[in-house]
């Protein structure tokens, strides 16, 4: 740490008062409504923060609006009329938006294009700053490999590269390269192993060992530290025999000893308070107590360690040292956003329409073609094209989870942006039965069934046993199948669902995810062709609920077969009623144009694992051609093995990818450079290495990759 930032937060807490201190650890959920209360705690030192959210399910549920006016008042109180006249930290849940709503972070993740991601959420920081929110709880990194789980929708995905790059992208969209006046501070979270949360449930018991743990729930954490985040927020879960939140091995050994994490750990809702539930304390006392000696710093609404702290030091089961250190990095965080210089709401000048744009982009290319037979897609605008299904009218599931703030008005449905688009649609009402597509189906060349699920069914506490299409919907496939016309299914879901018994009845599907304010635009251009698609799956797709979970990067098996890449012909690790395989594979997606690769080559056959330790390593180059006739983004995808090593290490681990826009005939040469990091993964003593011995590399579209050199590391 800075030495003048050491000596300021130094001379501050050495004014303080244990009470002040302790007030400084305590966030509280208050109502506006409760203003003159409020206003009197504040001038007491009683709070450190405030988070603008009325429930716990902040998600789902309508929350209070936020004046900042109202803020700004909060905020004069703790600056002018508290004794220590310390800022306070205003905290909200802005994970994909404020009042434009961007696609939920799991679409985000498809986009595979972290520049991307970063200006969106540079936008999103924007309006959150403009209305006097100065710290956001995002982004969620859990890796999840369960859709049931509908917290997946607001994570990264199954894979830890990716988890890493989005990490990065969105802590610098809010911050900025560092935590300075200028940023939204961002909160790493859960930490940690929430997404892996049993049969999906959202909350339950996980169970992941030391290994598992550094090697691909931990990457995405690293970065997001790396990238200066200022705020980690532990989960919710027990994770092996302990609650997150009485982990002094999680939270002061790995996140903020080898992590070397300087910001402060703010504590999920009211997780303190649920050792006690966990049955690992008595009382919150109790749980007060092991949870600061654990590492926790700011306690969320339970008010446990402002009712308990004073008594617990003075009985000596915390210690004032413990208490400063929390204090300590609680005002690290103020001084760096510049609160005690600026404390007040800045609005600045937001063009709305940059936003959206910005929005819509993202939109378009987070949405994955699945499935293309004789290149139904994209529609001719003469052709006369029924569009029937329950999302076509539907506005604020589009909007996805985590959107309270998101301004409906601004969303048009499918319906309304075809209405003004010069295309031969017509329309058979949404809410109708299947069998009001009857008068029009005739007259269709082809029908677009918009398909769906309501964001209520996705998010925190949305967890879902089957993760397949509807029933309602699968009908209304197979009746409009039944007459004979082709069938684009057009699928706005939060999380990847199983398609294997919808799929036969689609000529083509494309995959628009919950994407925001501009959901439908984009939709509308991808069907007609003014955008060609470009998302990539950042999660397998099973085939049917019961393979759930299925990831790419699984450990080799015990067979030398592996279900996932379809070696399965012997059916040893295959179900007796499914094919093992995912429905779609990580990484997958399709274009409306075709891309070839040349060979893969290398500049090095060889390198010594001194040359790798001292920083040294290889390049690889590979050709990327369009092949087609329209221009069209290209994902190329690096994935390394690690042929032998002293641990099971998985088949495939992505480790670079590069997007990549080409003209028809434009071709790239990409290079991708590999290095220790790359190589190298923690072994069952902890330590990140790199053993020696061959890896095989492979690069080109998805996980099903084949072609592949091999480097040698001696
Ligand atoms: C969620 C967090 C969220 C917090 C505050 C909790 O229920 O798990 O992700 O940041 O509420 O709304």
């Amino acid at each position: 740490m800075d030495i003048k930032l050491r000596e300021r937060i130094d001379s501050i807490i050495s004014k303080m008062t244990l009470k002040e201190k302790i007030g400084q650890l305590n966030q509280e959920a208050v109502s506006p409504k409760d203003l003159e209360k409020i206003k009197e705690r504040v001038r007491n030192g009683e709070l450190g923060s405030i988070i603008l959210a009325s429930t716990a399910t902040a998600g789902n549920d309508a929350q209070e609006k936020v004046y900042y006016e109202v803020i700004d008042e909060i905020q004069k109180t703790a600056v002018e009329e508290s004794r220590m006249g310390i800022p306070l930290l205003f905290g909200r849940d802005i994970i994909h938006g404020y009042t434009t709503v961007f696609p939920v972070p799991l679409a985000l993740s498809a986009m595979f294009n972290p520049d991307l991601v970063k200006t969106a959420y540079s936008h999103i920081a924007k309006e959150t700053k403009n209305n006097g929110v100065n710290w956001t709880f995002a982004p969620m990194i859990d890796i999840s490999r369960d859709s049931r789980w509908g917290r997946c929708i607001e994570g990264i995905g199954e894979d830890p590269y990716v988890g890493g790059v989005m990490a990065e992208a969105i802590v610098k969209g809010f911050q900025g390269e560092e935590l300075s006046p200028s940023s939204v501070a961002a909160t790493a979270k859960h930490f940690i192993g929430y997404g892996a949360a049993e049969g999906g449930r959202d909350y339950d018991k996980t169970e992941i060992s030391d290994y598992t743990l550094r090697n691909f729930y931990l990457p995405p954490f690293k970065k997001a530290i790396d990238a200066g985040c200022a705020t980690v927020m532990n989960s919710f879960n027990e994770i092996n025999g302990t609650s997150t939140a009485a982990s002094k091995k999680l939270l002061r050994k790995m996140l903020k000893g080898e992590l070397s994490f300087e910001g402060f750990v703010i504590s999920d809702w009211g997780s303190v308070e649920k050792l006690v539930f966990f049955g690992q304390a008595s009382d919150k006392k109790e749980a007060a107590k092991i949870a600061i000696n654990a590492g926790m710093d700011m306690d969320m609404v339970c008010r446990a360690f402002f009712d308990n702290l004073e008594a617990l030091v003075s009985e000596g089961k915390v210690s004032e040292a413990t208490i400063d250190e929390a204090v300590s990095r609680i005002l690290g965080v103020k001084l760096k956003l510049g609160l005690f210089e600026n404390p007040y709401v800045v609005r600045q000048d937001i063009n709305i329409e940059e936003t959206e744009d910005c929005a819509e982009k993202c939109a378009d290319e987070a949405m994955v073609l699945l499935k293309n037979n004789e290149n139904i897609l994209p529609l001719k605008k003469e052709a006369a094209v029924l569009f029937a299904g329950p999302m076509l009218s539907e506005k604020h599931s589009l909007m996805g989870s985590w959107s309270a703030d998101g301004d409906v008005t601004r969303v048009k449905s499918i319906k309304e942006v075809l209405k003004e688009s010069k295309v031969n649609a017509f329309f058979a009402e949404s809410d109708y039965l299947w069998d009001g597509i009857l008068p029009f189906v005739r007259m269709a060349d082809a029908v677009v069934l918009t398909l769906g699920e309501s964001r209520k069914v996705t998010g925190e506490a949305n967890s879902l046993t089957k993760v397949e299409l509807p029933a309602e919907q699968m009908e209304f496939i197979k009746r409009v199948h039944a007459l004979g016309v082709k069938i684009i299914g057009v699928m706005a879901f939060g999380r990847p669902i199983a398609l294997f018994d919808a799929e036969p009845y689609l000529d083509a599907i494309l995959y628009i995810w919950h994407s925001g304010t501009r959901s439908a635009q984009s939709a509308v251009s991808a069907l007609y062709g003014d955008v060609n698609p470009s998302g990539r799956l950042p999660m397998s797709f099973p085939r049917y609920t019961g393979q759930i979970p299925i990831y790419y990067n699984r450990e080799k098996g015990a067979i030398p077969l592996n279900s996932y890449y379809g070696e399965t012909n012997k059916r040893v690790h295959s179900y007796h009623d499914s094919l093992a395989t995912p429905m779609y594979p990580f990484g997958y997606g399709l274009s409306y144009t075709e891309f070839s690769y040349g060979e893969i080559t290398s500049d090095k056959t060889k390198i010594s694992l001194k040359d790798l330790e001292a920083g040294d390593g290889f390049s690889l180059s590979i050709t990327v051609k369009n092949t087609g006739e329209r221009e069209g983004a290209e994902v190329t995808q690096v994935y390394i093995t690690d042929k032998v090593s002293s641990m099971v290490r998985p088949i495939k681990e992505l480790k670079a990818f590069s997007k990549n826009v080409l003209k028809p005939g434009e071709e790239v040469k990409l290079n991708f450079f590999i290095d220790f990091e790359k190589l190298g993964y923690y072994n069952d003593e902890g330590e990140f290495t790199v053993e020696e011995g061959e890896f095989d590399i492979w690069i080109g579209k998805d996980a099903y990759v084949t072609d592949k050199i091999t480097v040698t590391v001696e």
